[in-house]
C-alpha cells in the first residue's frame, strides 16, 4: 500500500447493513419457503443470481473474466501488476439451501471492494473477487468442481463432460445458461486467497466465539452403490428367497453409521441420496442406488472407514444374492491451510476485539483447492445452533459484519 498510511487502513471498516441488503437481495433469486434458497448449480436460478452478482461486480468497477468452467473472477487494479489477492467462494446452493453458505464470502468480498473504492484507496497488489462454479456437488460430482479445474486439479473435459442427478452434463449447462466463458482455466496464478464463510457447525455458536480461525478441512469421501436384485411379490416370497436390493441398500446406510459411531472422534458418516426401484410398497426392489459421505480429519482413519464400509457392503450384498457395484464421486484429502495465513487471521480478529478460535472445517470449500496454489486460510463466523444446508441458516447481523472486517484487513495486509 502506498500514498495511505497504514494507521488509516486500519481504520476502514465495512457496511454491515449494505453487506445484510446484498445477501437478503441474492436469497430473493431462487427463493424457497422457510427463507431459504434452491439454486443449484448450472439451473436457471444459479444464471440469475451470477447475472445480479456479475452486475454488481462490474457496478463496482471490477474487470469480470469467465473461464471455461464457469468461474467468475472480477479484478480490482492495483498500484502493481501480478497475482491479484484473491477473497472467493460460491453463489450455488444445495436444493434446500439457505442464504449464507458460499454467498457470503463472495458478497463480503464486494463489500471490501465498496469500502476501499469509497475510501479512494488502491491496495499495491491487485484484489480479486471470485465466485466458483458447483461447490456444493449437490448436482454434479466432485463438489468444489470449479475451483478443483481452476488450479488444475481436474481436467476441464472431464469437468464438462460430467452428468448430473438429473441426466443433464455440466458443458451443456453451462452453455444454457451463457456461462461457458473464454477465459483459461488451470493457469492463473493468485497471490494468496482468503474465504470468509459461515461455519456451518454448532462450535463458535456453543461456545461463544465469533470467529474461528480455520487451520485446515477434512477429508471427505464420496461413494455411490449400485445394488442389482430381483423385483418379486412382498406378500408371496418366503425371506428366505429373497434379492431385495432395498434391503441391501438400507443395510449400508445402518453400517456406516455405526461405522462412525464405533471409531468416534471426527469420522462422520451419511447416507444422504437413496433411491429404490420400482419404490412401490408390495414389491421388493430390483434396483436401489445409495450415496454414503464419510469425512475425517484423518487421512488414515478416513481410508479406514472406507476398508470397513466396501467389505460390509460386499459381504451382506453376497448374503442375500444380489449384484452390487460402486464408483467414487468425490475423494479429497484432509488440507491444511497455510500457517501464516491463518495467524494472520487470528491475530487480525484479536486486533478487531474479537474472539477467536482455531478450528478445523467439517465442510468442503473451494479455499481448499485454492490451497494447492497459493497460501490459503479461511474466516468462520457463527452458524446459530450449528444449522447447515437448511432453509433456517442463519448468522447475525453483528458477526457478519465481524467477519467481513477481518476479511477487509486481513486482504489489505496481504496485498500490501
Ligand atoms: C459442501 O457444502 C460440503 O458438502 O461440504
Ligand atoms: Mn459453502
Ligand atoms: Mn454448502
Amino acid at each position: 500500500m502506498t500514498g495511505v498510511a497504514i494507521s488509516r487502513t486500519q481504520q476502514f471498516r465495512i457496511d454491515a447493513r449494505r453487506l445484510a441488503a446484498r445477501i437478503e437481495t441474492l436469497g430473493g433469486v431462487g427463493a424457497i419457503a422457510g427463507g431459504g434458497v434452491c439454486r443449484l448449480a448450472l439451473s436457471d436460478e444459479d444464471r440469475a443470481g451470477r447475472d445480479l452478482v456479475v452486475g454488481w461486480m462490474r457496478e463496482l468497477g471490477l474487470t469480470v473474466a469467465i473461464d471455461a468452467i464457469g468461474n467468475v473472477v472480477g479484478v480490482r487494479q492495483g498500484l502493481e501488476s501480478g497475482p491479484p489477492v484473491m477473497a472467493g467462494s460460491h453463489i450455488d446452493t444445495v436444493s434446500t439451501g439457505g442464504r449464507y453458505d458460499g454467498n457470503l464470502g463472495v458478497l463480503a468480498g464486494l463489500e471490501v471492494v465498496r469500502t476501499l473504492n469509497e475510501a479512494g484507496m488502491v491496495t499495491r497488489r491487485p484484489l480479486a473477487v471470485a465466485f466458483f462454479t458447483n461447490e456444493e456437488g449437490a448436482r454434479f460430482s466432485p463438489d468444489m468442481m470449479g475451483s478443483l479445474v481452476f488450479v488444475g486439479g481436474l481436467p476441464l473435459d472431464a469437468a464438462l463432460a460430467t452428468v448430473g442427478i438429473d441426466g443433464a452434463s455440466v458443458g451443456d449447462c453451462l452453455q444454457r445458461i451463457g456461462y461457458a466463458g473464454t477465459a483459461r482455466c488451470g493457469n492463473t496464478p493468485v497471490h494468496a486467497y482468503v474465504e470468509l464463510h459461515i461455519e456451518q457447525g454448532p462450535v463458535l455458536d456453543a461456545d461463544g466465539f465469533t470467529i474461528g480461525a480455520v487451520e485446515g478441512v477434512q477429508g471427505i469421501s464420496w461413494t455411490e452403490f449400485t445394488v442389482g436384485g430381483i423385483a418379486n411379490h412382498a406378500g408371496t416370497t418366503p425371506m428366505r428367497l429373497r434379492h431385495d436390493a432395498g434391503y441391501v441398500a438400507c443395510a449400508i446406510a445402518s453400517h456406516a453409521r455405526a461405522i462412525a459411531r464405533e471409531v468416534g472422534g471426527d469420522q462422520v458418516a451419511t447416507a444422504g441420496a437413496v433411491a429404490l426401484s420400482p419404490n412401490l410398497v408390495n414389491v421388493i426392489p430390483f434396483k436401489a442406488v445409495i450415496t454414503v459421505d464419510l469425512r475425517n480429519t484423518d487421512e488414515a482413519m478416513l481410508q479406514a472407514a472406507e476398508h470397513r464400509l466396501h467389505a460390509y457392503a460386499a459381504e451382506v450384498a453376497a448374503a442375500e444374492g444380489v449384484t452390487l457395484s460402486h464408483r467414487t464421486l468425490a475423494r479429497f484429502e484432509p488440507v491444511a491451510f497455510d500457517p501464516a495465513v491463518v495467524n494472520l487471521v487470528e491475530e487480525t480478529a484479536r486486533a478487531l476485539g474479537h474472539s477467536v478460535r482455531r478450528m478445523p472445517s467439517g465442510a468442503g470449500h473451494d479455499a481448499q483447492m485454492l490451497a494447492r496454489i497459493c497460501p490459503a486460510a479461511m474466516i468462520f463466523v457463527p452458524s446459530a445452533d450449528g444449522i447447515s444446508h437448511n432453509v433456517q441458516e442463519f448468522t447475525s447481523l453483528p458477526d457478519l459484519e465481524a467477519g467481513a472486517n477481518v476479511l477487509l484487513q486481513v486482504l489489505l495486509k496481504l496485498a500490501a
